[in-house]
């Protein structure tokens, strides 16, 4: 088994109160690491994570920010720098929002929503964090199979996510010289708040029969292609978008 060690430098991991994103910044609090994690409505979720996480004192810290605007994002770099007085080297592009629907009652604001959360956010951090970075940094995207294969259901959040596959790739070719790597993680059907009770049940259902290894994913599962990619042991990949998805698809 491989035991990442990211000698306390600074990770920021978007939307870590609670589901994946949590997951990720826990394994990263446990590989040695140091966390600003965001979140930015659901204040029961965020108790409960700083609750949950107050073993590792001051080495996480919990903000309120909506990744789609400028100014909450360029705070929390200066956030960070004040609170570990260490700039940020690993940005973790996780937040997002998916809202299941019937197409044709798919409005103009739900669409907006739907791209400022899941790509302007992205965007946003990602060229806040080349801005700020001397040399070296990693930036893990969590994109998703439905943009991949596109989705029936929410068609706005299938879009995002493959354009998010290619925004990691643009970032990998524009923070090379920089040694700045940007690859992506897509995930399958992974257990958490994202789907409500019924959504859930149905999916567990169709997972055991429709996906190879016949269940749905963890979040812990998808962290450990995070903690991969942003290591040291993936130092010549960039550019990649790794599935953690069971089998159900092979691109
Ligand atoms: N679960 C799956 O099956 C699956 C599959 C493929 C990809 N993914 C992707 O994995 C990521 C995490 O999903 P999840 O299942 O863990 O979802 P989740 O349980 O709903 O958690 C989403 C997190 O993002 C935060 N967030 C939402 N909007 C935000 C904003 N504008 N600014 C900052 N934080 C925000 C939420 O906090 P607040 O509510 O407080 O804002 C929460 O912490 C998403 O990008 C999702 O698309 C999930």
């Amino acid at each position: 088994m491989i035991t990442f060690n990211f000698d306390s430098k600074i990770a920021l991991v978007t939307g870590s109160s609670r589901g994946i994103g949590k997951a990720i910044a826990k394994a990263l609090l446990e590989a040695n690491c140091q966390v600003i994690g965001t979140y930015s409505r659901d204040e029961k979720s965020a108790r409960l994570c700083r609750q949950d996480f107050e073993i590792y004192g001051n080495r996480f810290h919990l903000v309120k920010s909506d990744v789609s605007d400028r100014e909450q994002a360029k705070a929390l770099f200066a956030q960070a720098e004040a609170y570990f007085e260490k700039p940020i080297s690993y940005l973790v592009n996780n937040a997002g929002i998916l809202n299941q629907g019937d197409f044709l009652a798919l409005t103009d604001e739900q669409w907006d929503n739907t791209f400022a959360v899941n790509l302007k956010g992205p965007f946003i951090l990602s060229q806040e964090l080349m801005k700020q970075t001397a040399h070296g940094a990693a930036i893990v995207n969590i994109s998703s199979v439905g943009g991949q294969i596109g989705g029936n259901k929410a068609p706005d959040y299938a879009a995002t996510k493959s354009a998010l596959i290619s925004l990691t790739r643009s970032i990998a070719r524009l923070g090379a010289d920089l040694n700045i790597r940007s690859n992506a993680v897509a995930p399958g059907w992974i257990a958490t708040d994202i789907f409500d009770d019924d959504q859930l049940n149905a999916l567990q259902q169709e997972a055991s029969k429709a996906i190879p290894l016949k269940r749905m994913g963890t979040s812990e599962e998808v962290a450990n292609a995070v903690l991969f990619l942003l290591s040291d042991t993936s130092s010549y990949i960039t550019g990649h978008c790794i599935n953690v998805n069971g089998g159900m698809y092979f691109g």
